[in-house]
């Protein structure tokens, strides 16, 4: 599988306070990717500098071999209406939150179904056990850094994950 997104050492400042710090991921065409990882730690603010909503402080983003670390105001908000309605990757962050068993069943068919058309996702989940089943490979986030990547099963299987990171399993 080719690489699609590419995202590397990428770091995010709120005034002194450091969101994201050398965060490194990518998601390969056609590829299903969970972000997971307590609160706070990162995950929606990766979301919103990738879709670019959010200006990283520093660190790389290519999509499809092209360099989106945007550069100004006008390209990042072209850039972002172009990832936002790319039929190629789908940026998702806790579609299931608030949502009944039955509708959360719901969502991660119809996002399976989504990937399954080629379209490569990357989503934020507080719904660690589901996103993995779900997912071809996950990373951990742990206070703005890479903690943990594998694939689906192998983090589910990793009890270090699990009792730190995953919580509600
Ligand atoms: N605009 C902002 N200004 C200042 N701090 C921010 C801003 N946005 C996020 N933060 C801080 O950055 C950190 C990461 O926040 P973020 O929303 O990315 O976490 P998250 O992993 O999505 O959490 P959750 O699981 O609760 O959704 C938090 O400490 C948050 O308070
Ligand atoms: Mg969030």
């Amino acid at each position: 599988m080719e690489q699609y997104l590419s995202v590397k050492n990428i770091n995010k400042f709120f005034g002194d306070f450091q969101a994201l710090n050398n965060v490194s991921f990518d998601v390969k065409e056609g590829e299903f990717v969970c972000i997971l990882g307590p609160s706070g730690c990162g995950k929606t603010t990766l979301l919103r500098v990738i879709a670019g909503l959010e200006s990283q402080s520093e660190g790389l983003i290519n999509q499809n071999n092209k360099d989106i670390s945007l550069r100004g105001e006008q390209q990042r908000v072209a850039l972002a209406r172009a990832l936002v309605t790319s039929p190629n990757l789908l940026l998702l962050d806790e579609p299931s939150a608030g949502l009944s068993p039955v509708a959360i069943n719901e969502v991660f068919k119809t996002i399976k179904e989504i990937n399954e058309k080629n379209v490569s996702i990357l989503l934020v989940e507080q719904n660690a056990k589901r996103a993995l089943k779900f997912s071809n490979r996950g990373y951990v986030l742990d206070q703005g850094r890479n903690a943990y990547q594998g694939e689906g099963v192998e983090l589910l299987n990793d009890p270090r994950v699990v009792d730190l990171y995953l919580g509600k399993l």
